[in-house]
């Protein structure tokens, strides 16, 4: 039922989209099937990767989101090898289609030390995308400096999928348009009418808690063949 819905919105969304693109002359890269080498960035393409739900994507990065480290469910979903992703910004898995404005309030998040649940589109190796939910952890030196920042990411569960994605294209086409500062006004404006804040807003369209939020974040037995080692540092981090 959903996938239908969200094909449709899709299609709208991505009619609206091409029509701001086209009027900022502007090349939509949906639907093309190769790299763009000459560039050095992923050319998107209309197809979703679905994730395991029992599997965690796992990385860390220094203070200002350099990637320290992945696990292998990161790189078999990214397609990236580990010495292409070690060193690289986080923003490698950027989607386009991810409003800057989400990505505002997550590093003011994260520059305060706190833990922001976000959904966040990502653009795997081969142009393909795929739905996350995320969860951070960050750490501090001596001195109260932060050091790093540890992200897990499950699936997003397909229903609340379709109101993000509705979101995000609303904000995205505004940031288009107009710039980050209107879509994030537009965005206040919406958790405002709501009665609600960023965080009551994504356990809404979760259709959950803050308690069942936290209990989605913690290890069942994923990962267990391979990342012992691993395990064990993102265990005692994210318990
Ligand atoms: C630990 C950590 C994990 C992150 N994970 C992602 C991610 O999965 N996808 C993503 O697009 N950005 C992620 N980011 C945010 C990126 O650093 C970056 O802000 C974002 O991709 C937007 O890039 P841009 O500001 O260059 O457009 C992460 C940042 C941190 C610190």
């Amino acid at each position: 039922m959903y996938s239908t819905e969200r094909k449709n919105t899709q299609e709208t969304a991505k009619k609206t989209i091409n029509k701001i693109l086209a009027e900022h002359q502007i090349t939509s890269t949906t639907n093309s099937d190769s790299l763009d080498k000459q560039h050095n960035r992923v050319i998107t393409l209309d197809k979703e990767i679905n994730l395991d739900p029992s599997k965690t994507i796992m990385s860390k990065t220094d203070a200002r989101g350099v990637i320290e480290y992945a696990n292998d469910y990161f790189m078999e979903i990214s397609g990236y090898e580990e010495y292409e992703l070690m060193g690289q910004p986080h923003s490698i898995i950027r989607h386009p289609d991810m409003p800057q404005v989400i990505f505002k309030v997550l590093w003011e998040r994260l520059n305060e030390g706190k833990n922001i649940h976000a959904f966040v589109k990502n653009l795997a190796k081969d142009g393909r995308y795929y739905w996350v939910l995320t969860n951070f952890e960050t750490k501090y030196n001596e001195e109260g400096i932060i050091t790093s920042h540890y992200a897990r990411r499950k699936a997003a569960p397909n229903n609340a999928i379709y109101t993000v994605e509705k979101l995000y294209k609303t904000l995205k086409a505004i940031e288009l348009k107009q710039d980050m500062k209107t879509a994030e006004n537009y965005f206040k404006g919406l958790l405002e009418e709501k009665q609600m804040n960023y965080d009551s807003f994504i356990l809404s369209i979760l259709g959950i808690d803050e308690q069942t939020m936290a209990s989605y974040f913690i290890d069942q037995k994923e990962n267990t063949q391979t990342t012992t080692k691993k395990r064990s540092v993102f265990g005692r981090l994210f318990k």
